[in-house]
């Protein structure tokens, strides 16, 4: 496949090397946001299990005026960047050089990030993942990437943040519960891991596996799930200059409710194809069996592409709530990425491939 660079398919202000995310941390700090998600958000969601119920109301702070070009502060950036990389101290405040996404819509916030999330090997509860998970182990780590390749690899947790150029990525999640957020990811193409590794021409698909540690992740116990969490992409998907292995956001390394030291982003699908805490990357040549599809074949496709006009048998995916929003907007095809990733599909029913 050819590779198309991401300042072609980004628009400028969003596609941040490395130098450029640096000047523009000064800038800016995190509005603090407090969501609220309705009940028909939540309930059973993805799978079996109901989660919690978000009551909050919506108390917009004053987003910052900066912009990407605005008030430099490159060496606080770089050396933020920097100390992170290698002593894992964290910034003092969260930090991105935009303050919306290419379409102009506001960031959500970091509170609102790292407080609602679906993380089920710790808990169904999208409140409650922060806490239960804050004494998750995730540095030593590594990721063991394999199968189909002429150069296998193990890649340290350091050599994952020096051996790629970390990005700003300012892309929306869409969950298949309904609910999305606009999030400004750190990390690097996914494409750029698997050319280390050089996959052979057999190789058709990528498949990702979250760490299987059951005294750490409680909810590894249930029997609801075939664990380890799996996740998998066509290799073509899996290349494209959109999907990226994510370490942080705001500028910050991950949490761990939101799948610390790295995990998957691929911003054209629901969100439970974002897999976790990846130890493990596999080139194979059949198409593979995800948690999900596992669990209820049914109701979770392989692809997985945000799609209005597909209901899933629980949640209408016509509209979604933005959280931190009222009310409801309209779920754009492939979550408002169509004109660079529609091409993938081309001729391929997205009904029946949901
Ligand atoms: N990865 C693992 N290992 N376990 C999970 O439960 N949940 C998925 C995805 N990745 C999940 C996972 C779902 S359903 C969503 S919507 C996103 O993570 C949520 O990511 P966030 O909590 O960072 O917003």
């Amino acid at each position: 496949m050819t590779k198309i660079r991401s300042s072609e398919i980004t628009p400028e202000h969003i596609y941040i090397s490395r130098r450029k995310f640096m000047t523009g941390v000064g800038a800016l700090t995190a509005g603090a946001i407090i969501s609220g998600c309705s009940s028909s958000d939540t309930a059973d969601a993805p799978g079996i299990a109901p989660a919690g119920e978000k009551k909050a109301a919506a108390t917009p702070t004053p987003r910052p005026t900066a912009t990407a070009a605005t008030t430099t502060s490159a060496e606080t950036v770089a050396e933020v960047v920097e100390e992170a990389t290698h002593t894992y101290n964290e910034p003092a405040e969260p930090f991105a050089s935009v303050e919306a996404d290419e379409l102009g819509d506001p960031l959500n916030s970091y509170h609102e990030m790292t407080n609602y999330n679906n993380f089920y090997e710790f808990t169904t509860d999208k409140e409650g993942v922060a806490r239960v998970s804050k004494d998750f182990q995730t540095d030593p780590w590594s990721v063991e990437v394999g199968g189909l390749v002429n150069n296998p690899r193990t890649f340290s947790l350091d050599e994952l943040w020096t051996l790629f150029e970390q990005e700003e990525r300012v892309y929306r999640l869409r969950c298949v519960e309904a609910w999305s957020m606009v999030i400004p990811w750190l990390g690097f193409p996914l494409s750029a891991l698997l050319k280390k590794v050089d996959p052979m021409s057999n190789a058709k698909f990528v498949r990702f596996e979250t760490l299987y540690d059951p005294e750490q992740m409680l909810g590894q116990n249930s029997d609801w799930y075939e664990w380890p969490y799996v996740e998998g992409l066509r290799l073509d998907e899996a290349m494209h200059d959109l999907t990226i292995l994510s370490t942080g956001l705001y500028g910050k390394r991950h949490l761990p409710q939101n799948g610390a030291p790295i995990r998957l982003v691929v911003p054209w699908k629901y969100g439970f194809k974002c897999i976790k805490s990846i130890v493990r990357i596999e080139l194979v040549d059949t198409m593979p069996i995800s948690l999900w599809i596992a669990a209820a074949p049914r109701e979770y496709g392989f692809y997985a592409n945000v799609n209005p006009d597909v209901p899933h048998p629980r949640w209408s995916q016509s509209n979604e709530r933005r959280i931190g929003e009222w009310g409801r907007r309209s779920t754009l095809p492939f979550n408002g990425y169509a004109d660079q990733v529609a091409h993938l599909y081309d001729g391929m029913s997205l009904t029946t491939n949901f």
